[in-house]
């Protein structure tokens, strides 16, 4: 595949970035990744001004303007011939040649761009979501910005490696007795048709694919409330679903070993996913 890395597309065997990057050696690095539908970038305004925003925050130079971004997006989509997949962007603040806790002086160091595409042919028909998740809860021992999308993953990473141990797909992560979000993905459960999901703060990541979808289920007069909620409240709930850039509406049909519902995807996340995916088609 092609892949970009400062300002050059190159073979992925050919791209380099200094072993001194602090992306790598710090994590000090912000991504974004958006889908592709139909070889068209889904919301692609929407993951750019989220960007401007985790960089902004972390006093983070942009590499480049939103324009060149969409250009190195829709190039890479072109190239690698990606009809259902994804482009994955990361933004470090580079370095100076050496290792050192304070951040290079912004006026002699660039920050790092790199982008790559990742195929995943039947992304929107996949069999998963059919199944829906089955999700275990875990503590949120996150740091507190989880709002700025940084690359600091290891423990949503061991939270997924938590899943996958307890026979489940994915972890829904608790504070103070709160849901916050899944590991990759912002959280809801459905009770007596009202759906509910915590409300953006700094505690989560303000989803691109959480504004669409809540903003169709407003569209389809679905009731919609954002309220702090338990992990006690969503398994006895209707039904419950996670949004993301990668999974679009994800059904969730088991909590904790707790079957919500009949055990199968529930027909109000099943047709939010239709719909969002109608209109990113
Ligand atoms: N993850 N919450 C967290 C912690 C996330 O990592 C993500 C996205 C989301 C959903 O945001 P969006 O709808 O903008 O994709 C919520 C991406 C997909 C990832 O890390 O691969």
């Amino acid at each position: 595949r092609t892949v970009f890395v400062n300002g050059e597309y190159l073979p992925e065997t050919e791209a380099k970035i200094s072993i001194f990057d602090r992306g790598f050696l710090m994590a000090d690095a912000v991504y974004e990744v958006t889908s592709v539908l139909g070889g068209k970038l889904v919301d692609f305004e929407g993951h750019a001004v989220r960007l401007e925003r985790s960089l902004k925050e972390l006093d983070m130079k942009a590499p480049c303007t939103k324009e060149e971004l969409l250009e190195i997006h829709r190039k890479l989509v072109e190239v690698n011939e990606i009809d259902e997949g994804l482009v994955y962007l990361q933004v470090s603040r580079g370095s100076d040649g050496d290792r050192d806790f304070v951040f290079p002086d912004p006026e002699t160091t660039e920050p790092s761009l790199v982008l790559f595409t990742q195929n995943k042919p039947g992304l929107a028909d996949s069999p998963a979501a059919k199944k829906g998740a089955k999700i275990i809860s875990i503590e949120d021992i996150r740091w507190g910005r989880r709002d700025i999308k940084t690359t600091q993953l290891l423990y949503p990473s061991m939270g997924k490696m938590m899943a996958k141990a307890a026979g489940a797909d994915d972890a829904w992560m608790i504070e103070d007795g709160h849901v916050t979000e899944g590991t990759s993905n912002n959280a809801y459960f459905v009770k007596d048709g009202k759906i509910v999901t915590r409300p953006l703060s700094n505690d989560i990541l303000h989803g691109i694919t959480r504004k669409a979808v809540l903003r169709l289920a407003e569209e389809a007069q679905m009731q919609i409330e954002e309220r702090l909620f338990t992990i006690d409240e969503a398994k006895e709930a209707d039904e419950a679903f996670t949004t993301s850039a990668s999974a679009f509406v994800m059904p969730v049909v088991e909590i904790d070993g707790v079957a919500l519902g009949d055990g199968t995807p529930g027909a109000l996340a099943k047709r939010l996913r239709e719909i969002y995916l109608d209109e990113a088609r």
